[in-house]
């Protein structure tokens, strides 16, 4: 740690902040294996900055502080990199994706995706959400256990393949389902996900090792999404309302449009960052719905207000139901963390004066369970959406600033959306009555065994 100079208040102006002495190796376990408990445990030792050291990585400060965090969104695109600190997702997504990308191109790219997510847009997916989850409630059985991930899953991979390709049937539609959901399965575990996360582990020793068999499957997806693009581009018909075709219809400002490995990286892109966080979410939803039966009751009185067969739009305007997919999403975040800032240009935040370089990490979690902004951090209570309004740096389960997630406003419309439909239509009941907690999933925090419910009506 430097001191080089003193701030306003004649503090020394520090470059980075303490943190865990832990051998490189050790903290990386606990990080891979048990997030939630390494995360309480430093920053209640070491406060709202602290700094982590992971194998394979650079030294990283974890920040959880709401007015750090609005400095860090709100500050010039050109102070931070976060595509470069991305590049665990190559493999995943592919050398086009925007998730991987600074600057320009970044920016160029999210202008090309984002009118497929516009409000307007979001209205014309409605009706395609609640008729896949109609299909996917009909399949299951009266008193039959299932998992709740599994089933949100489905759904939410129909509906990211639906809105994307317009179809829901066909060969190519059929084997891009079932390979998404076998890629999601490799990745899956926290053992297995560990792979994607260190590059140490990314060795194809065959179709039997984690990474040979992701790199097969990755390649079977690439394939499907290329022979995809040039059957639209040889027909030549673009009057679908799908989003790949508003992405091959968009130019950027030199007039151009996107290439076939940009259109297939992003893709892959929408395709991943689309469903599998939003099932999560979903699962979530149904443990904390069955689990207080209060909640559930409150819901569906509001849901019952609106009369049978209800608008869907003024179902996304319930303020009790909002409130319940936004303490879903404040309890156990999707995502721990948003993309890491990777600074550029010197800054000053708070007591610290970062250095270019300096890879820091908002920490969604820690900034949700900030027991100054939610007392009781642990209790599922949707009444504090209702009571205040959060900052968008006390409360961003979808990032902020210039990465803020581009299916923010999507994801919540088909969380509602298929909540809605699923308690309109069913009884559902959890199978087993002891807590749920989360485990690493991918890049997600799941339930772990994926919530088990069962049907009763
Ligand atoms: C509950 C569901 C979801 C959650 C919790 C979530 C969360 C996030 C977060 C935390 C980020 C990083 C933001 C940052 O670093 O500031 C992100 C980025 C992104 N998300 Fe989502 N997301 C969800 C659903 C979706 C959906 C449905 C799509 C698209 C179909 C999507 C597409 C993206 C893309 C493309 C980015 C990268 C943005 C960029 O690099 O500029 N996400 N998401």
């Amino acid at each position: 740690m430097v001191t080089i100079s003193k701030n306003r208040q004649t503090e020394p102006i520090k470059n980075l902040p303490d943190g865990p002495k832990t051998p490189r190796l050790i903290q990386t376990i606990r990080g891979v294996l048990q997030p939630l408990k390494y995360l309480e445990k430093s920053s209640k030792e070491y406060g709202d900055f602290y700094t982590v050291k992971f194998a394979g990585f650079p030294t990283q400060v974890v920040i959880s502080n709401p007015q750090a965090i609005q400095e860090i969104f709100t500050a010039d695109s050109k102070t931070f990199y976060a595509g470069k600190g991305n590049q665990f997702l190559h493999p995943l997504l592919g050398e086009h994706s925007l998730t991987l990308h600074d600057g320009n191109y970044h920016q160029q790219q999210r202008k090309l995706l984002l009118p497929s997510f516009h409000g307007e847009r979001m209205k014309a997916y409605g009706n395609t959400i609640c008729q896949i989850t109609e299909q996917v409630i009909n399949q299951w059985k009266l008193g039959e256990v299932f998992s709740a991930r599994q089933a949100m899953q489905e759904i939410s991979l129909k509906v990211i393949l639906r809105t994307i390709f317009g179809l829901d049937e066909g060969e190519r539609y059929d084997q891009l389902r079932q390979l998404m959901g076998e890629l999601i399965d490799t990745i899956g575990s926290p053992l297995k996900s560990s792979f994607i996360l260190l590059p140490i582990l990314q060795k194809d020793l065959g179709n039997w090792s984690p990474w040979g068999k992701f790199l097969r499957q990755k390649q079977q997806i690439n394939e499907l999404l290329n022979a995809e693009i040039r059957e639209r581009k040889a027909a030549n018909d673009f009057s679908g309302e799908d989003i790949l075709t508003l992405m091959m219809l968009a130019k950027d400002e030199a007039g151009q449009p996107m290439s076939e490995a940009e259109l297939r990286d992003e893709l892959m892109t929408l395709l991943f960052a689309g469903h599998e966080t939003t099932a999560t979410a979903l699962a979530w939803a149904l443990y904390w719905i069955h689990s207080l039966p209060e909640v559930k009751e409150k819901l569906l009185k509001e849901l019952n207000s609106l009369g049978e067969n209800p608008d869907l739009m003024a179902i996304t305007k319930l303020p009790y139901f909002n409130a319940v997919c936004c303490e879903t999403l404040r309890i156990y975040p999707v995502v721990l963390f948003t993309f890491t800032r990777i600074v550029q240009t010197p800054i000053r935040i708070m007591d610290y004066e970062f250095q270019p370089g300096t890879l820091l990490s908002p920490c969604i979690y820690l900034v949700h369970h900030r027991e100054d902004l939610y007392p009781q951090s642990k209790q599922f209570k949707p009444e504090r959406f209702l009571d205040r309004q959060f900052s968008p740096y006390e409360f961003f389960p979808f990032g902020g600033g210039n990465r803020r997630c581009i299916g923010m406003a999507f994801a919540m419309f088909e969380m509602k959306l298929v909540l809605a439909t699923i308690l309109q239509r069913t009884e559902l009941k959890l199978a087993e009555n002891r807590p749920v907690l989360p485990a690493r999933r991918g890049i997600t925090m799941a339930p772990v065994g994926g919530v088990k419910i069962v049907a009763t009506k």
